[in-house]
């Protein structure tokens, strides 16, 4: 076991932070307040690699590893999780799950553009009655012969807009329940295909979170990724690892709100010293870099499983319940550092602060990931 950084992942953790403060912090304000996509971002982050960089370089990836791909998302998300969600949906839930599980034909067509990061990706698996109770699909997948006949909605989806590829997860056979789901690569344009108003959400504001339309929308058998049926086993797998991703924006968020908090702490003065010099907050800078070298920690194990091709998925909930936790806490402290001007979005942490709490919820909520770890504990 060792605890050290290699020279290739220390590159990639300067790039990103290069990035992130060259690229993502100049406009990040105003993106977040009138709900801007970062696209020129998301096209020079496509350019740097970060958009398929676990992928095989032969599909046009960056054949990083996941601890690597943390790394790159935590930088990003120090300064802007709006920019690190497309990121992470991207890499570890559309690229991951069509580099294992599609075949070459579709690797060829979907994989390389958005490995390269010249089309964006979307993984669409909730619903309006289906969030966390993902095996209650509602949209339809009719089986007629060399296509399927796609109708429903799906709510909340990341790169909503922005994606030209959706990975969508539906029901062919109601009977069979979740042994009757697949998972349809649906293209952008698609007759009958429409894409519902922006969300106006509370936190990751730059990215675009919309309801998608399927209106007997006709997709391709050679659309379907795996076996009839695979879909609800494809969906979990995918999120399984893909929760690293997640896991890691909740730890930039959080860094992100920590390292303002320390510096804060050192300018501003209150009863005639600076308040790093009180213990109050001394403690709370304490608690703040304890909790998230922890959360770092479970990330990293997780993702070297990954690398592994171990079983990561209690691992990899471990991470996401924790790191997301840690992340609302550590903001919620961050604003209180920073008392009044806390709460002016000048100083960012009450966006970081708003931001932190989707962690918890997407991707599956703390709930999710505890009855993930729960069952993997009674299994054993
Ligand atoms: N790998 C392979 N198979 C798996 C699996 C895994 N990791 N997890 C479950 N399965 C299989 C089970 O073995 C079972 O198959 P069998 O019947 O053949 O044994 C089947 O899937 C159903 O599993 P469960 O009975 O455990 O299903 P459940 O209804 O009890 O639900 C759950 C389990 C963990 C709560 C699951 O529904 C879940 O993860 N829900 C949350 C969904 C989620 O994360 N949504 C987020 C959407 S994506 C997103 O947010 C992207 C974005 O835009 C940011």
């Amino acid at each position: 076991m060792q605890f050290q950084l290699t020279e290739e992942q220390l590159m990639i953790q300067s790039a990103a932070r290069d990035f992130a403060q060259n690229q993502c912090k100049p406009g990040v304000i105003d993106r977040d307040e009138n709900q801007k996509f970062p696209a020129e971002q998301m096209k020079m982050l496509g350019e740097l690699g970060f958009m398929g960089m676990m992928v095989d370089p032969k599909y046009g990836g960056g054949g990083m590893d996941a601890i690597s791909y943390s790394i790159a998302v935590e930088e990003i998300s120090k300064v802007d999780a709006s920019c690190s969600v497309v990121m992470s949906v991207n890499n570890s839930l559309v690229c991951w799950g069509l580099e294992h599980f599609g075949n070459e034909e579709q690797k060829q067509k979907y994989l390389v553009p958005l490995a390269k990061g010249e089309l964006i990706g979307a993984f669409c698996l909730s619903e309006p009655e289906a969030g966390s109770d993902a095996t209650s699909q509602r949209t339809l997948a009719i089986d007629k012969g060399d296509y399927y006949e796609l109708t429903g909605t799906k709510n909340w989806i990341t790169n909503g807009s922005s994606a030209s590829v959706y990975l969508v997860m539906a029901q062919t056979n109601v009977e069979l329940g979740h042994k009757g789901i697949n998972c349809l690569i649906v293209e952008r344009g698609m007759e009958g295909f429409t894409i519902g108003p922006k969300e106006n959400k509370m936190g990751i504001r730059g990215s675009d979170t919309h309801s998608l339309m399927f209106d007997s929308v006709k997709v391709p058998k050679a659309n379907r990724i795996g076996e009839d049926g695979f879909g609800f086993k494809f969906a979990m797998k995918t999120l399984g690892g893909g929760r690293i991703g997640i896991a890691s924006q909740a730890l930039g968020i959080a860094q992100g709100a920590f390292e303002l908090s320390l510096a804060y702490s050192k300018e501003r003065k209150a009863f005639g010293k600076l308040i790093s010099q009180h213990q109050a907050i001394q403690f709370k800078l304490a608690d703040m870099a304890t909790r998230i070298e922890c959360a770092r920690l479970l990330i990293y194990k997780a993702a070297w499983l990954k690398d592994q091709n171990l079983p990561c998925e209690k691992e990899s909930a471990q991470a996401k319940v924790f790191a997301s936790e840690t992340a609302m806490w550590v903001t919620t402290e961050a604003v209180q550092i920073h008392g009044g001007y806390g709460y002016v979005k000048e100083y960012h942490v009450e966006r970081l602060m708003r931001d932190a709490k989707i962690t918890q919820i997407y991707e599956g909520t703390s709930e999710v990931q505890r009855i993930v770890i729960s069952r993997a504990l009674l299994a054993d």
